[in-house]
């Protein structure tokens, strides 16, 4: 059987992020696991507009063709990890977008977060685990949060994520965590397939 398949959205789009340092990092030690597929999903490569759609994709199929695509990829996936920024407190607006075109795709499959920013995007983490309760998500209870000294060190200070192994540990329990929900769920979900064929 394959392996469940889990996707490392990079969660904001603008030149010059810090972004994908985070990610790379987690899927440097995602993929030394052998129970999950990891991959890396980039918003930029969806370039959404700002939600103009007739209604809430719960209902309606978006129209647009990158918010199509989007959804495709979402359905192709077992499970998620945001990793995410803090813009004024809350999620970027790009992932909150993207999470605005999709709704059936994102249901019943886990979410994990890897926060970065001065206290590590726990306030946009909180909001999001919010969000995917509305997507009939299931948010995970550890996230990974770069914070403090350990952002600064890395966004202004030159070093890198090799000067930071005591960040290693976090994302293991909170990579441990999505593996047993997406395991479980995936299990759930196939069931309830079962018994509507
Ligand atoms: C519009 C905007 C709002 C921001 N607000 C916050 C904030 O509320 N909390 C925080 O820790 N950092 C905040 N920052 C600083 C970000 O943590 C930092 O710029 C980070 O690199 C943003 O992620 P990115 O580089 O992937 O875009 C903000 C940055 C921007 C551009």
């Amino acid at each position: 059987m394959s392996k469940p398949r889990i996707g490392i959205v990079i969660s904001t789009t603008r030149q010059g992020r810090f972004g994908d340092k985070p990610a790379a990092w987690v899927h440097a030690l995602a993929a030394a696991r052998g129970d999950l597929a990891f991959e890396i999903v980039d918003l930029r490569d969806y370039p959404m507009p700002l939600f103009e759609e007739a209604a809430s994709p719960a209902y309606v199929p978006p129209k647009n063709e990158a918010a199509r695509r989007w959804g495709q990829k979402v359905a192709e996936l077992d499970g998620f990890i945001f990793v995410t920024a803090e813009y004024n407190r809350g999620p970027p607006a790009a992932l909150k977008n993207a999470l605005d075109h999709a709704y059936t795709e994102f249901n019943r499959k886990p979410v994990a977060f890897v926060g970065y920013g001065g206290v590590g995007a726990a306030r946009a983490v909180e909001q999001l685990r919010l969000i995917c309760i509305e997507l009939q998500m299931a948010p995970t209870r550890s996230g990974v949060h770069i914070g403090g000294a350990d952002f600064i060190g890395m966004f202004m200070q030159g070093k890198t994520f090799a000067d930071m192994p005591h960040l290693d540990p976090t994302a293991t329990v909170m990579l441990d965590e999505l593996a047993w929900w997406t395991h479980a769920l995936n299990a759930a979900r196939a069931e309830t397939a079962l018994k509507a064929a």
